[in-house]
């Protein structure tokens, strides 16, 4: 493998497993940049940590920043994703000792994120839930019987009046940001592994009045849940492949990790020159209604999901869509050092009839970028859609398409 500030796009592709290609075959090209196409990462998900598992809408696969991370950083450099989401970028790159920068306009991806990185141990959260007292009668300000056993929402509202004082007092640690993180992820879904009720896939919680629906369809009231139990199994197999190398380095980034909190476009507090790879994927045009897929989770961590939405980029043409990223890799020049890489992932959207990394090409060359390469990642669908806001079966793509950029010295 070549040093990381002189690698090219070629070794980009031909570095790939599943690379086939020799430098007899030259690469097709749009706009003067080289095209590779082919299974750049396995697809098979199992490989990617554990850790990793938390849904999230659009959230790309731990492979795909696993590969540029291994490729065009070294331990200790400094990650970003300025559209971080669940945290993947993060959170890889921080297993692979790395340090991290993630930010995101909406408040859930950092709770999502940073308990990750400062993970406590089994033992202690365990106890933490132990500690915490379910059984006060609490008054809920919305109806979620729909949703919820009696007994089960009780434990909930004790558990998120529990956080919310923990959190007000000052008093919060470690053990209750990984304790809020994983019954934000298990609030809904279709398993008897959520605390509902079935219902959709868990980054997707449905209207009140579509899952009474859903319940008469079903025939099915609510089955009581044991929340604490619940919260206890699933960190349990976050952490079934951390060992204590893997909990040293996670603490480490978790120490030095800026996470942000706006838009992207914006001016961000991160050092010029700082950072030597970004691995992001931004909003696809206007494919998913936020405010409204987030309601529950935006509920359980007394957050506004109107006014998040508000703020979440919805583009409903390519040229609006363009204007909104040419800021955003404005801002990337300016925090990636000489010779640091940015890859910027985009699908295929309507159908594969726009192609958004070939509009990204001219926005990151007026940003100052040198476009190395357009790799495009075939792979079959699997369980994790790499389509914000388009499911697996319905009108999305089996494609990531990653534009690589790289600013000069
Ligand atoms: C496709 S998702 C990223 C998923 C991420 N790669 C992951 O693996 O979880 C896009 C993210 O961009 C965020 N977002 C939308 N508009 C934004 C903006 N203008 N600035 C910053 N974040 C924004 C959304 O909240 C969402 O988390």
């Amino acid at each position: 493998m070549a040093a990381v500030a002189s690698v090219t796009a070629y070794d980009l592709a031909v570095t790939a497993p599943a690379a086939r290609r020799s430098k007899a075959t030259p690469p097709r090209r749009v706009n003067g940049v080289p095209v590779y196409e082919q299974e750049f990462w396995t697809s098979k998900q199992r490989q990617a940590n554990p850790l990793h598992e938390v849904s999230y809408r659009g959230c790309f696969k731990p492979q795909l920043p696993a590969y540029f991370i291994d490729r065009l950083s070294k331990p200790g450099d400094l990650i970003y994703d300025p559209f971080s989401g669940r945290g993947t970028t993060a959170v890889e790159a921080a297993l692979m000792g790395r340090n991290v920068a993630a930010n995101d306009i909406n408040p859930l991806s950092a709770i999502l994120t940073l308990p990750r990185l400062e993970v406590p141990l089994i033992a202690n959260i365990d106890v933490r839930l132990r500690a915490i007292k379910v059984s006060a009668k609490l008054k809920n300000d919305i109806d979620l019987s729909m949703f919820y056993h009696p007994d089960t929402e009780r434990e909930l509202l004790n558990l998120r009046a529990y956080l919310q004082q923990r959190r007000d007092s000052g008093a919060e640690d470690a053990a209750d940001r990984w304790i809020r993180m994983v019954a934000t992820n298990r609030l809904t879904g279709h398993s008897p592994g959520f605390f509902s009720t079935y219902t959709l896939p868990p980054n997707q919680a449905v209207s009140p009045e579509s899952q009474i629906r859903i319940n008469e369809k079903t025939g099915k009231d609510p089955e009581y849940r044991d929340v604490r139990a619940l919260i206890l199994r699933k960190s349990m197999q976050l952490q079934s492949d951390i060992n204590a190398a893997a909990r040293w380095r996670l603490q480490q980034a978790a120490e030095r990790a800026q996470f942000l909190e706006g838009s992207a476009g914006c001016s961000t507090t991160l050092a010029d020159d700082s950072v030597q790879l970004t691995v992001t994927s931004p909003p696809f045009l206007n494919v998913v209604q936020y405010a409204k897929d987030n309601w529950l989770r935006c509920w359980f961590n007394s957050l506004d999901a109107e006014a998040i939405g508000a703020g979440i980029t919805m583009a409903t043409s390519v040229n609006e869509w363009s204007e909104v990223m040419l800021e955003v890799l404005q801002e990337l020049y300016r925090v990636t050092r000489p010779k640091g890489w940015v890859a910027f992932e985009v699908g295929e959207v309507q159908r594969g009839s726009v192609n958004l990394d070939e509009a990204v090409v001219p926005l990151a060359q007026q940003a100052g970028f040198r476009v190395e390469a357009i790799l495009i990642n075939t792979q079959k669908f699997t369980k994790t859609s790499n389509i914000w806001g388009i499911g697996n079966n319905a009108l999305g793509t089996n494609s990531n398409r990653i534009v690589m950029l790289q600013k000069p010295a």
